[in-house]
């Protein structure tokens, strides 16, 4: 791992006597990140052993999905991982894609594999990943992982949480003792982060509320927060006058706006209003290039240490 002060990242000039806000940077931390996997596989590949695989099994043809999985092929291809990508159609049965999951289950030549969600109606998620060997789960979906996290053992963390948890170590946040909210219950990123952030970690030991669509006062509660974990899904939600001073702002969404202005025609949104907040926080994630990247390279190192079996050692 890089020292710190090579994260170190100030806003522009102009805001230095405003503010002392940091910016999270997740693009260049996981571009660190990815040069030590390489640097790694190298060494191994060069000592006569065959590189770590990754497999994913991709129902349908869901766009977002099929992104999010063709991002994780190329960063397998970029990190020198073997990669597997099974696409089957959204047509198959429930007993055909739980005889894939075992077939991958099975096969020594793959570490670690991964089946993209949502999965099509007349599928049950539940049982599809009840059904992967919890070893190869590089998700950290599987409710033994789930668990072993929960308390405190070696597990694969879910990789969005995993890749803040790791932002967080970078660049030093000192998170001891904190309020931290945060907003959204989902089982990928708000639930496994309010066990993150509370265990008893150089990283955690916060107080958390973990906020959701049932919540009262959620302004309230955002205005008296030290840690902002934003996961809810609307982006801009979170404006100035919903943070405090000195925040530490993590802002998990990632929405499409239509914009013309672009050639794209769409720019991409968090769930904080970056522009409003930034200024008046002390560290900040930005939208893209924060907890994007991470997310992707997390996987890969889960994926890494399923090819050492590390986590299953204790
Ligand atoms: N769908 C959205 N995020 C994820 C993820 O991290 N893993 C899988 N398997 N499906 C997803």
């Amino acid at each position: 791992m890089r020292h710190i002060s090579e994260y170190k990242k100030v806003a522009p000039s102009h805001f230095f006597y405003l503010s002392l806000m940091e910016i999270l940077d997740g693009k260049l931390l996981s571009k660190n990140i990815k040069e030590e996997l390489k640097h790694e596989v190298n060494v191994l590949v060069s000592e006569g052993k065959r590189a770590p695989h990754l497999a994913a099994i991709l129902v349908g043809n869901d766009g977002a999905s099929e992104t999010y999985v063709n991002h994780k092929v190329k960063m397998c291809n970029d990190v020198g991982f073997g990669s597997t990508l099974l696409r089957l159609d959204d047509n198959i049965s429930e007993e055909f894609l739980l005889e894939q999951v075992e077939r991958l289950n099975k096969d020594d030549e793959i570490d670690g594999f991964i089946v993209q969600l949502p999965l099509p109606a007349h599928i049950n998620a539940r049982k599809v990943t009840l059904a992967i060997e919890p070893k190869k789960d590089v998700d950290g979906f599987h409710p033994v992982n789930m668990g072993r996290m929960l308390l405190g053992h070696p597990a694969y963390l879910p990789a969005t949480p995993y890749g803040i948890m790791q932002l967080l170590r970078a660049y030093e946040v000192d998170t001891s003792g904190k309020d931290c909210v945060i907003v959204g219950r989902s089982n990928i990123v708000g639930k496994p982060m309010s066990v993150l952030m509370a265990r008893n970690h150089k990283y955690g030991n916060c107080t958390v509320t973990l906020c959701h669509s049932k919540t009262n006062d959620l302004e309230l509660k955002l205005k008296n927060a030290d840690i902002i974990i934003a996961a809810l899904g609307k982006p801009e939600f979170i404006n100035a006058d919903m943070v405090k001073d000195n925040a530490i702002i993590i802002d998990v969404g990632i929405t499409r706006i239509p914009d013309e202005s672009r050639k794209s025609g769409y720019r991409l949104a968090g769930d904080v209003n970056y522009a409003d907040v930034a200024e008046k926080c002390s560290y900040i994630t930005p939208v893209p290039g924060g907890v994007g990247p991470m997310t992707v390279i997390s996987l890969m190192k889960n994926t890494m240490k399923a090819y050492k079996k590390q986590v299953y050692k204790s």
